[in-house]
């Protein structure tokens, strides 16, 4: 797909369709006026025929237009002109990718990115922000996972679908077009973090692997030029991590610890490390989860993936600042030398953990990555994980839940969702929940009961985490989606994205 930032009248556009917004009670975009004027009344006659009223999701395909060059003209409904915020102008972008994949357009005008967007904090969206924005709703909408299908024979392929191919991006005529530019860059770096992301977690389990993983990492890194290392299991039980010795333990395929360097800031700036859980898949171990729907624990790498995407887009960016990304990867797998419900593993941190549930596993293998941590003296760690069920159940599909030791860094992850639209909600972490971790026989137990699930998951990787400010984000209820539309989302990609370029704009 091509983009290119334009300010050109939308009548004169020769291309396929010009995508034009309307607000409720008839309200025209000045590009809609433009077109209107052109052909002299014909939307105004249209609107009030009654066949587009502006609500927000709604379009109408016009051909022929009188007075225009494009074949098509697309009106996309705005809404409410009063409440036309970030959040509907993603919705408006989106609705008109979604018009167009039932139409033969390919070259395409949209001109929507110069109507005025509110924001949360009140000031209007930048010109380079609704550049950006309008690239990453446009490649996110576009994305698909075809690449382990059987390809349709060629004659086949010339009737279907072609696709989006070349997309101009008008925005208003006082603007600066290098800044636009800029936010064209912004937008296709994140899609390029975000589609990476939604392809791992969409590959099978018998393809993406703990060693598919640390390939891709290691592939990235020389393209990119940063370093990444590949710690083996020799080397972890060097280490002494136990906790992750012991997910491991049932599975044939090999274990691994992923290190990405992304060094670009100052030579002295501790940097942020990143996180994320990559069970390849989860079955549960012994303590085995019943057997519908457990195709999905193939996503239980998606905090993985999205730390991988994160890397992806900051290399991207060439984004000024230090940051780590540790991913220790593996299969929770059932087997004769699998873990049991009972045993007692020792973590890297010396502390011991009574496995009360080998389906709580996430858990474990981050406890070490989060020892291990301490090592780069970081300014802060934030780890991304499917950690639990019970998260899906206190906060549905759209905030991610967000833990921390640390409320400024809470707030700062919280703004960066709002800002990226990639939302997380605080969650309490008190002492309370603390003792339900206890354990007769080890130094903790790795579960603390159905009450509080999530919680009682981050009062567990808080202890492990005491030497530095820390966030959790526990994402099982936001790195994918179910039933039909069956698929990785990408996320937390936007978040982490948006918290480190505020970081490194900060410094
Ligand atoms: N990967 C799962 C969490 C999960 C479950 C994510 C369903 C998304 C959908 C995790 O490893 C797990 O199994 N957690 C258990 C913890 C329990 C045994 C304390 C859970 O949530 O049931
Ligand atoms: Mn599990
Ligand atoms: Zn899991």
């Amino acid at each position: 797909m091509e983009f290119s930032i334009k300010n050109s009248n939308p009548e004169k556009q020769l291309c396929d369709c010009v995508i034009v917004g309307v607000y409720e009670s008839s309200r025209l975009s000045a590009a809609a006026l433009a077109i209107d004027e052109a052909a002299a009344g014909y939307i105004t006659s249209i609107i009030k025929r009654g066949d587009m009223d502006g609500k927000l999701d709604s379009s109408l395909m016009l051909h022929n237009v009188p007075g225009t060059a494009s074949e098509r003209v697309l009106l996309v409904g705005l809404g409410k002109a009063s409440d036309f915020t970030d959040k509907q102008y993603c919705k408006a972008v989106r609705a008109s990718v979604k018009a167009l994949a039932s139409s033969g357009a390919t070259d395409v005008a949209i001109f929507l990115a110069d109507l005025s967007v509110a924001s949360l904090n009140a000031s209007n969206l930048s010109t380079r922000r609704k550049v950006a924005l309008m690239a990453e709703v446009i490649l996110d909408a576009s994305y698909k996972f075809d690449s382990i299908k059987k390809k349709p024979d060629d004659s086949k392929k010339e009737a279907a679908q072609k696709g989006l191919t070349t997309i101009s991006i008008n925005v208003a005529v006082d603007n600066d077009m290098q800044t636009a530019q800029l936010g064209l860059v912004d937008g296709q770096s994140l899609a390029k973090g975000v589609s990476l992301a939604k392809d791992l977690g969409n590959l099978p389990p018998n393809v993406c692997t703990p060693t598919y993983l640390a390939e891709q990492a290691l592939a990235m890194g020389a393209s990119y030029g940063f370093a990444v290392e590949v710690l083996e299991r020799d080397a972890l039980e060097k280490l002494g991590m136990g906790s992750f010795l012991g997910v491991t333990q049932g599975s044939e395929e090999p274990p691994k610890f992923i290190i990405m360097h992304h060094m670009k800031g100052q030579k002295d700036q501790k940097p942020v490390v990143l996180v994320g859980k990559g069970i390849t898949f989860d079955t549960g171990g012994i303590s085995l989860k019943p057997g519908s729907e457990m195709d999905e624990m193939k996503y239980d790498m998606c905090g993985a993936a999205s730390v991988l995407g994160t890397f992806k887009t900051i290399a991207e960016m060439n984004l000024a600042l230090n940051v780590i990304g540790l991913i220790p990867t593996c299969e929770n797998m059932p087997d004769g030398r699998a873990t049991r419900p009972g045993d007692v593993l020792t973590s890297m941190s010396g502390l011991t953990i009574e496995v009360l549930n080998t389906d709580a596993e996430g858990r474990l293998i981050l406890c070490d990555a989060l020892t291990y941590a301490e090592r780069f003296e970081p300014s802060a760690v934030v780890d991304i994980a499917t950690l639990t069920g019970a998260c899906v159940i206190a906060l549905g599909h759209h905030a991610s839940g967000l833990f921390s030791n640390n409320d400024d860094l809470a707030k700062e992850l919280l703004q960066a969702g709002e800002a990226s639209l990639d939302r997380a909600w605080h969650m309490p972490m008190w002492d309370d929940y603390q003792p339900l971790l206890d354990s007769n026989f080890a130094d903790i137990a790795n579960i603390g009961g159905r009450a509080g699930g999530s919680i009682t998951a981050a009062c567990f990787l808080s202890r492990f985490a005491k030497k530095y400010e820390w966030a959790h984000l526990d994402i099982a209820g936001t790195a994918w989606k179910s039933g039909k539309e069956k698929g990785g989302t990408g996320r937390p990609v936007p978040l982490l994205t948006e918290f480190l370029v505020a970081r490194a704009n900060k410094t």
